[in-house]
């Protein structure tokens, strides 16, 4: 009996059939969850599972996943996946890298101008009727910030980071960045947090989530921004802190913010940063082109091909557990 291969959403079918010839598939209907607790038979019998970043998988998860040796994830981001509870246990992950950066890019650049340019504000205005005889072209009407010739500071250099700079550079803008690793780029001038955070204009944040980028826009960060800057987050919602910047926004430290993460999604309706109008927001799209996510689903489907194969998966988030083979 083949081996059997949890999918927690339904990949297009030329992809479940690529899989289907190296192992029995159990996807999941649209109303299941991996974590569901009437899951728990399909669950421990699954040797590998594709999964998204709406599963968390967790030791608890993992407790009665006793014939698992793969997961593969559809996604760049692990945040939701408890890699050393998987390393420990010789489980390989899988994520699929170097696809969705100019993708990603495209939504933050998308977001910085609309938050610059009241894009989303002035929509909701004219929609709203507001748009009227007595409020209407003057000078000082809908003012919005420069883009051109502004400075772009960019948290978090990997490829979405670098295809941000790439963007910016087109704009006419100064890019500056930091991060983590102290990767340099040709055109962008390396900075620390806090002189980047102090001289940029625009603040775009680029790097993963993990224990060492938590709250790495903390509310005492925020409040050394440049007076009157704009905050963009595709990364992650747990990267920033989201109350500061509903207080930043009000009192007009920040010019404006663009977020497509959040860090509990779906955002809830109350949250602050929903009332505040200078806030553009979308449901974390940032890879959703269709090409972007057939290439996601590639990505996932050869690692866990690979891995059903017992061979090494191209794409590994934790090569270590290969390293006993
Ligand atoms: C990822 O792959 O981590 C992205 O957040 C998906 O949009």
């Amino acid at each position: 009996m083949p081996n059997t291969v949890l999918v927690t959403q339904p990949l297009p079918d030329q992809y479940l059939a690529r899989l289907a010839e190296h192992a029995e598939l159990d996807v999941l209907d649209a109303g299941e969850s991996l974590s569901d607790p009437a899951l728990g038979t399909r669950r421990s019998a699954c040797y590998g599972v594709v999964c998204t970043l709406t599963d968390t998988i967790d030791r608890a998860l993992l407790k009665d996943m006793n014939m698992l040796k793969f997961v593969s994830s559809v996604s760049v981001g692990v945040d939701h996946i408890d890699v050393s509870a998987l390393s420990v246990r010789g489980i390989a992950l899988g994520n699929t890298p170097g696809v969705l950066a100019d993708a990603t890019a495209d939504t933050a650049f998308a977001l910085l101008l609309s938050a610059a340019r009241r894009i989303a504000e002035g929509d909701r205005y004219i929609r709203d009727g507001k748009w009227t005889a007595s409020n209407r072209w003057s000078p000082g009407f809908f003012l919005g910030k420069d883009v051109s010739g502004s400075t772009l500071g960019i948290v978090g250099l990997g490829p979405v980071g670098q295809a941000m700079a790439r963007r910016a550079a087109g704009f006419g803008m100064t890019v500056a960045s930091w991060t983590p690793s102290g990767r340099k780029v040709p055109g962008v001038c390396s900075l620390s947090l806090e002189a980047l955070l102090a001289t940029s204009d625009f603040v775009s944040v680029h790097v993963a989530l993990a224990d060492t980028t938590r709250n790495l826009i903390n509310g005492a960060r925020i409040a050394t921004m440049k007076p009157g800057a704009v905050l963009i987050n595709t990364a992650r919602g747990g990267i920033v802190d989201e109350s500061a910047v509903a207080a930043a926004l009000d009192d007009g430290r920040l010019f404006a913010a663009g977020l497509d993460v959040f860090e509990e999604e779906p955002v809830p309706a109350d949250s602050l940063l929903l009332k505040h109008p200078r806030v553009v927001v979308v449901p974390h799209i940032g890879s959703a082109t269709a090409s972007t996510r057939l290439k996601m689903a590639d990505r996932a489907v050869v690692n866990a091909v690979a891995a059903l194969r017992g061979e090494p998966m191209p794409y590994c988030v934790n090569p270590e557990v290969y390293a006993a083979l």
